[in-house]
C-alpha cells in the first residue's frame, strides 16, 4: 500500500472538460476524454450532430458532463435551424428528443433538457436558452464543490479507497463527486491512497482517474476490477467511493457496470460503500432501481482491445454499461444539499 507514500504530483495540465468559447454565436469545446491519457484533443464543435456523437461515443461522458453538454447541444440545434420565434419551442422538443436518445442511463441529461425546455416555455427566446445552458453549467461546479466539502470528513487518515469508473473534472465542470470528496480530504491535508478499478471495457478507472488523482498528487494504484472484491475480503480497503448515473426515490443507485459487485463485498466485509451525487441525479418519478433504464452498449467494445480482437470470431458478447445497486448495501449518500444516511427514501423525500 502507498498511503504514506509523498507522491510528487507530475506536470499534469489538461484543458477545461467542457467549456464555451465566445458569446451567443461561439462554440463548445470537448475534452476528448477517449484520447486520454496520451493525448489532449479538444472538439470545437458548431453543431447539435457533433455534440451528440461526442456523448454516444463518450468523448464527453459522465453523468453531469453529458447533461451540460446536452444543454449546450441543444442551444446549437435551435440555433442552427433558426426557427421563427413561434416555433422555437417546437423545434427545441424535437432537438430534445434527439439528445435524449443518446445516452439512457443518466437522468441528468434528461433533466438538463427538461430545465432547458422550461426555461423556454417560460420565455420564448434563444438568449433565454443560451443562458439556461451556461447556468446549468455553472451550478454543477458549484454542486461539485459542495458534494466535496460535505463528504470530505468520511476520509481518515491512513484510509484505502476504492473507487470505480471516473467521476472527477473529467466527468463533470467542475471537481467532480466522488473524486471532489477525495480532492476536498487532501485540501484538508488528509493522507490517503486510492485504488482505481480500471473499469473495462472502456477503462475509465485507468485512462482517466488514474491520471486525475496522479495530477493531484494523490497516490493511486491501478486494479483489476474482478480484484476488488478479493482485496476487500483481505481488508485492504477501508472505504469505497462511487459516482451515480440515476438514483431513484427509495436511493437504489445506478452506476458503472461493476458498482453492484463492489458494493456486495463491502456489505459482506462491513466496508462503508458511499455513493457522492449531485440533486440532478436524483429521478423524482422512479420508485425503485429496477425501473432504470441500463444502457446496452455495442459488443465491439468488449470484444476488442485497442483496435486487435481479443475473442475467437463469432463470439458475441454482452455490454451493459451500467448496474444498479440496491439501497440496503450503501452507507451514505453525500450530495450538494448534504449527507444522506438510510432510510434513503425518507432523507431524500426531506431534501425534496
Ligand atoms: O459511461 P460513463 O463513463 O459515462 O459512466 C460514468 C459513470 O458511471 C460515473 O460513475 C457517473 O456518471 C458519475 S460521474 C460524476
Amino acid at each position: 500500500m502507498v498511503a504514506d507514500q509523498k507522491v510528487q504530483a507530475p506536470l499534469v495540465i489538461l484543458p477545461p472538460t467542457i467549456a464555451w468559447f465566445g458569446g451567443a454565436e461561439g462554440q463548445l469545446l470537448l475534452l476528448d476524454t477517449t484520447r486520454l491519457p496520451h493525448e489532449h484533443v479538444v472538439l470545437s464543435l458548431h453543431d447539435m450532430h457533433g455534440v451528440a456523437d461526442a456523448i454516444r461515443r463518450l468523448a464527453v461522458r459522465g453523468a453531469p458532463a453529458i447533461g451540460v453538454a446536452a444543454a449546450y447541444g441543444l442551444y446549437l440545434g435551435v440555433r442552427q435551424q433558426r426557427p421563427m420565434p413561434g416555433a422555437l419551442l417546437d423545434t427545441a422538443r424535437e432537438v430534445a428528443a434527439m439528445f435524449l436518445a443518446t445516452r439512457p442511463t443518466a437522468i441528468n441529461l434528461a433533466w438538463a433538457l427538461d430545465r432547458c425546455l422550461a426555461r423556454l416555455r417560460r420565455e420564448s427566446s434563444l438568449a433565454a436558452l443560451f443562458d439556461e445552458a451556461q447556468r446549468i453549467h455553472q451550478e454543477d461546479e458549484v454542486c461539485c464543490h459542495r458534494i466535496g466539502e460535505c463528504g470530505a470528513d468520511l476520509i481518515r487518515d491512513g484510509m484505502h479507497i476504492l473507487t470505480h469508473c471516473n467521476t472527477g473534472r473529467l466527468a463533470t465542470s467542475g471537481d467532480g463527486t466522488a473524486l471532489a470528496v477525495m480532492f476536498a480530504a487532501a485540501r484538508r491535508g488528509r493522507t490517503f491512497s486510492v485504488l482505481a478499478g480500471e473499469t473495462r471495457p472502456l477503462l475509465q478507472g485507468s485512462r482517466l482517474t488514474a491520471l486525475e488523482l496522479l495530477a493531484a498528487g494523490i497516490p493511486v494504484q491501478v486494479l483489476p476490477d474482478s480484484a476488488a472484491a478479493g482485496l476487500i475480503a483481505r481488508g485492504q480497503v477501508d472505504l469505497a467511493i462511487v459516482g451515480a448515473d440515476r438514483i431513484a426515490k427509495n436511493g437504489d443507485c445506478a452506476n458503472k457496470v461493476g458498482t453492484y459487485g463492489i458494493a456486495l463485498a463491502c456489505a459482506a466485509h462491513q466496508i462503508p460503500f458511499v455513493v457522492a451525487a449531485p440533486w440532478s441525479t436524483f429521478d423524482p418519478d422512479l420508485e425503485h432501481g429496477s425501473q432504470i433504464p441500463i444502457e446496452e452498449r455495442a459488443e465491439s467494445e468488449v470484444l476488442n482491445v485497442a483496435g486487435l480482437p481479443m475473442a475467437p470470431d463469432g463470439v458475441h458478447a454482452r455490454n451493459p454499461a451500467f448496474d444498479v445497486t440496491p439501497c440496503h448495501l450503501i452507507t451514505a449518500i453525500v450530495t450538494d444539499r448534504g449527507l444522506l444516511r438510510p432510510p434513503f427514501g425518507l432523507a431524500i423525500k426531506a431534501l425534496r
